[in-house]
């Protein structure tokens, strides 16, 4: 498990300190070996930073990233919680579109929470290109925006220890919560962790990740459940009925001693990647999907990371072009884009396809955040006076 530095920068991988020596001779593993790079930056994530804090709680949250004056911390901080952004939404537009109101699911019934954090480089490009503010969305309209390579953004959500037992089909009791999970405290209340997504700046498009803990109740429902790398068993199909939770994710001898080698909290090896995202499409022409059961609630059989990521544009006026941008509905539920990138989300033309770079009668419509969501969402708008709370405020 040794590593030399020459071998670590020859491979391109200067910010992966923990890959067994046998993956640092891949090619492209961001592309080519993508379940086990995830795994990669989860650890890096989730590396110890002093008491019981993980790395990932020394970045900046929206919380210190969207105000007027953008501040890193200086040491770890507690969960910057809200309510879960993506599913309320999801809810309040079926009902809209004339559907019932759906009943709250399991997850965020028992008080799912979320919160997003940006590492040094990512929120130092959103503060220094002011992104984190309308006037410099404005400013930034037509730009090519590339976050740097040593980009990490993650999204976790959290739930009440208390309402775990319940959340688990009662697979565990409230005293062995902190035993299984990461567990913080916010506000006077204990938390444990139930999900996070990863993404990396590894490759252009960034790298797409998703786990989920081992116990959650519908982790691998609709898409199953996919790990090339770190389970003993690489696909496991949905179960036909829904919330009924999925055998442990037993982890291979490589991912063991990743984790083994890593100065990382032993309670991490209880949670599972539910997949990975490299591409819009596979090479077959079928969109790729992948969402987690928590984060994605309500619109996993929809979710696609990298399409829906590709919508986090703006407009001129420094504005998301329509909530709805990321999810239309009907009365049925939710649905998320899948698939390509279409031209429209960005360009108004008056031709037929294929539309392409320079052709006539090409304008611009929305500027790409690079895939960033929070820059277009959360952005405060400091045209107005006073100015409005972020739509990403804690809760
Ligand atoms: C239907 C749209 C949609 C899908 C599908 C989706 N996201 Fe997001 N994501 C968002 C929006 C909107 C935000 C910003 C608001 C929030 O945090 O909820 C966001 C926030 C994030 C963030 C925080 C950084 C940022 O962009 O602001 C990460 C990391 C993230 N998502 C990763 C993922 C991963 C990994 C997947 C796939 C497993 C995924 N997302 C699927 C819409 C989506």
């Amino acid at each position: 498990m040794r590593r030399s530095i020459n071998t670590a920068l020859v491979c391109g991988l200067f910010l992966l300190p923990h890959l067994p020596a046998a993956a640092q001779s891949t090619p492209n593993p961001a592309m080519t070996a993508p379940d086990q790079v995830a795994w990669q930056l989860f650890i890096q994530a989730n590396t110890r930073a002093g008491g019981s804090n993980s790395t990932f709680e020394t970045w900046a949250s929206d919380s210190d990233t969207f105000k007027p004056t953008p501040q890193f911390p200086t040491g770890a901080t507690p969960p910057a919680l809200r309510r879960p952004i993506l599913p309320a939404l999801a809810r309040e537009g079926v009902q809209q579109s004339g559907g019932l109101l759906p009943a709250l699911p399991p997850g965020i019934a028992q008080g799912a929470t979320e919160e997003t954090r940006h590492n040094k480089a990512t929120f130092d490009f959103i503060v220094q290109n002011n992104l984190y503010k309308v006037s410099g969305l404005k400013a930034a309209f037509g730009k090519n925006l590339q976050f740097p390579i040593d980009s990490m953004e993650v999204k976790a959500n959290w739930m009440a220890v208390s309402d775990i037992p319940a959340f688990t089909n009662n697979r565990v009791t409230l005293a062995q919560v902190p035993q299984l999970y990461h567990v913080n405290s916010s506000g006077g209340v204990q938390y444990a962790m139930v999900a996070m997504h990863v993404i990396s700046k590894l490759v252009p498009n960034w790298t797409w990740a998703t786990f989920e803990h081992k116990l959650n109740p519908a982790r691998c429902d609709i898409l199953g459940c996919k790990d090339a790398f770190g389970a003993q068993t690489a696909f496991v199909a949905s179960n036909p009925v829904a919330g009924q939770g999925y055998p442990d994710c037993t982890k291979t001898q490589a991912l063991t001693a990743m984790l083994a080698n890593a100065d990382i909290d032993p309670v991490y090896s209880n949670y599972c990647l539910k997949g990975s995202q490299t591409d819009f499409v596979d090479n077959v022409g079928l969109d790729i999907r992948v969402g987690n059961s928590v984060t994605e609630d309500t619109f996993v059989a929809t979710a696609s990371c990298m399409t829906c990521h590709g919508r986090a544009v703006f407009d001129k006026t420094g504005k998301p072009t329509s909530v709805a941008g990321f999810l239309s509905f009907t009365a049925n539920g939710p649905i998320g884009p899948i698939g390509p990138l279409l031209p429209a989300w960005y360009w108004t033309f008056n031709s037929q396809p294929p539309i392409f770079e320079g052709k006539p009668g090409l304008s611009q419509l929305t500027t790409s955040a690079d895939f960033v969501w929070s820059v277009p969402l959360c952005a405060i708008d400091d045209t107005q006076n006073p100015i409005p709370a972020s739509n990403c405020a804690g809760k």
